[in-house]
C-alpha cells in the first residue's frame, strides 16, 4: 500500500519556523517508527500571493483535496493588510476550509502539569485543565450573504450575514457528541439565543440531536458571553463546548491563553470520511503568523508539532504515536526548556524554535 500522504502549508510569519520543527518530528517517525509519510510542500497566503497573485492557486486546491492530510503553518502579516480584501492571505485557508467542507474544527486545551503556574490564572484553576473547544469552521457570519461595504444615502455600510441551516447545525453538535463519548461525556452548547435567532435555531437542533441520538451524553446550554465569562472563572467545569465559527474563533482565544500560551494550542479540522475511510483534515496551530518576532528563530513550534500529533491521532488512527509526542512535549517542558513566550516577567534563558524541536526529538529517542 502507498505511504499516506502530507501536505505542508507552512504560509507566512512563523509558519515556515515553527513547521521546520514539525518537519524534523515526522523524519524521526519514518526513521524510528517506520511510519512513512509521502510529503510535499506547497504556498499559502501571503507566500502564494507573492509568487502567485493569489492567496491560494487552484492547483494546491487541487493538492489539498487529494492529500490524506493538510498540515498548515499560518497565514498573513502587515505587508499585505492593504491587499484587496478577495485576495488576502486569509482568504485561502477559509477557502481551503470551505472547499474541503472541514466544519469541524477541535481545539484542545489543555494544561501540561509544567506550566501550570504560568497562566494568567491561578494554578488551581488550570492545573489538569483538558476541555474541548469543537468550532463550527463553514458557514455562520464568515461565509453568510449578503456581504460587502454597500453604498446606502450618503454612507457606506458593512454588512456580514449569520446563516445556520439546520444540517450544518446538526453535524457539528453530531462531532461534538461523539467526541464527548470518548472524553468525559459532558457537552456545553454556546450562542446568543436570548438575541439571535440563529442561536435559537441553534440551541433547538442541538437539542433535538442530543434527545433523538445521544441521551447518554450531558447537555447544557450557555449564552456565549456567560461562557466567556465561565471559562476564565472556572474552566474545568467544562469537558467538550460546541459553539459556532465566529463564537468559537473567540473563545478558542480564551481558552488557549488558560494554558499559558498561544503558542501551545494545536487544532485539527475535519470533514467528512474520504474514499480511504479517513476523515477529510487539515491541522493547524491557533496561534497566527505573529509577525513581530518572525524570522528570529525565537517562535514556540510546540502548537504545530502538537497539530501534527493530531493528524496522528485524528487521521491515520495512530493515537499511540500522538500520546508519545505529547509525552515528550510533556518531559521537555518538566526540564524547564522554554520559549520566550513561555517565560514570565522573572524572565530566564529562553531556548529558541529549533532547539525546542531538537529537545522534543531527543525525548522521543529517549522513549523507545
Ligand atoms: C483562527 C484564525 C483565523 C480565523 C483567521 C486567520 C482567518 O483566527 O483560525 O482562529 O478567524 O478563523
Ligand atoms: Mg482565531
Amino acid at each position: 500500500m502507498a505511504n499516506p500522504s502530507l501536505l505542508i502549508l507552512a504560509g507566512d510569519g512563523i509558519g515556515p519556523e515553527v513547521m521546520a520543527e514539525v518537519k524534523k518530528i515526522v523524519a524521526w517517525m519514518g526513521d524510528r517508527r517506520g511510519i512513512v509519510f509521502d510529503v510535499s510542500e506547497d504556498l499559502v497566503g501571503g507566500a502564494a500571493y507573492d509568487a502567485h497573485g493569489t492567496p491560494l492557486t487552484d492547483a494546491t486546491m487541487a493538492r489539498a483535496q487529494a492529500a490524506d492530510a493538510v498540515l498548515l503553518g499560518a497565514v498573513g502579516g502587515p505587508k499585505y493588510d492593504r491587499l484587496d480584501f478577495s485576495v488576502k492571505p486569509e482568504r485561502g485557508l477559509l477557502r481551503l476550509r470551505k472547499e474541503m467542507d472541514l466544519f469541524a474544527n477541535l481545539r484542545p486545551a489543555q494544561c501540561f502539569d509544567a506550566l501550570a503556574d504560568f497562566s494568567s490564572l491561578k494554578e488551581e484553576v488550570v492545573a489538569g485543565l483538558d476541555i474541548m473547544i469543537v468550532r463550527e469552521l463553514t458557514s455562520g457570519v464568515y461565509f453568510g450573504e449578503p456581504r460587502g461595504i454597500f453604498k446606502e444615502g450618503n454612507e457606506r455600510v458593512g454588512i456580514n450575514t449569520q446563516r445556520y441551516t439546520e444540517s450544518e447545525i446538526a453535524r457539528v453538535a453530531r462531532a461534538a457528541f461523539d467526541l464527548a463519548r470518548k472524553r468525559s461525556n459532558k457537552v456545553c452548547s454556546m450562542e446568543k439565543a436570548n438575541v439571535m435567532e440563529s442561536g435559537i435555531l441553534w440551541r433547538d437542533v442541538v437539542q433535538e440531536v442530543h434527545d433523538r441520538d445521544y441521551p447518554d451524553v450531558e447537555l447544557s446550554h450557555m449564552y456565549a458571553d456567560a461562557g466567556a465569562m465561565q471559562l476564565v472563572r472556572w474552566p474545568k467545569q467544562f469537558d467538550v463546548i460546541v459553539t459556532d465559527n465566529l463564537f468559537g474563533d473567540l473563545l478558542s482565544d480564551a481558552a488557549a491563553m488558560l494554558t499559558g500560551s498561544l503558542g501551545m494550542l494545536p487544532s485539527a479540522s475535519l470533514g467528512a470520511p474520504m474514499a480511504n475511510g479517513r476523515p477529510k483534515a487539515m491541522y493547524e496551530p491557533v496561534h497566527g503568523s505573529a509577525p513581530d518576532i518572525a524570522g528570529q528563530g525565537k517562535a514556540n513550534p510546540i502548537a504545530c508539532i502538537l497539530s501534527f500529533a493530531m493528524a496522528l491521532r485524528y487521521s491515520f488512527d495512530m493515537g499511540e504515536e500522538a500520546t508519545r509526542i505529547e509525552s515528550a512535549i510533556e518531559k521537555v517542558l518538566a526540564d524547564g526548556l522554554r520559549t520566550a513566550d513561555l517565560l514570565g516577567p522573572e524572565g530566564g534563558a529562553p531556548v529558541g524554535t529549533a532547539a525546542m524541536g531538537d529537545a522534543i526529538v531527543a525525548a522521543l529517542d529517549a522513549s523507545l
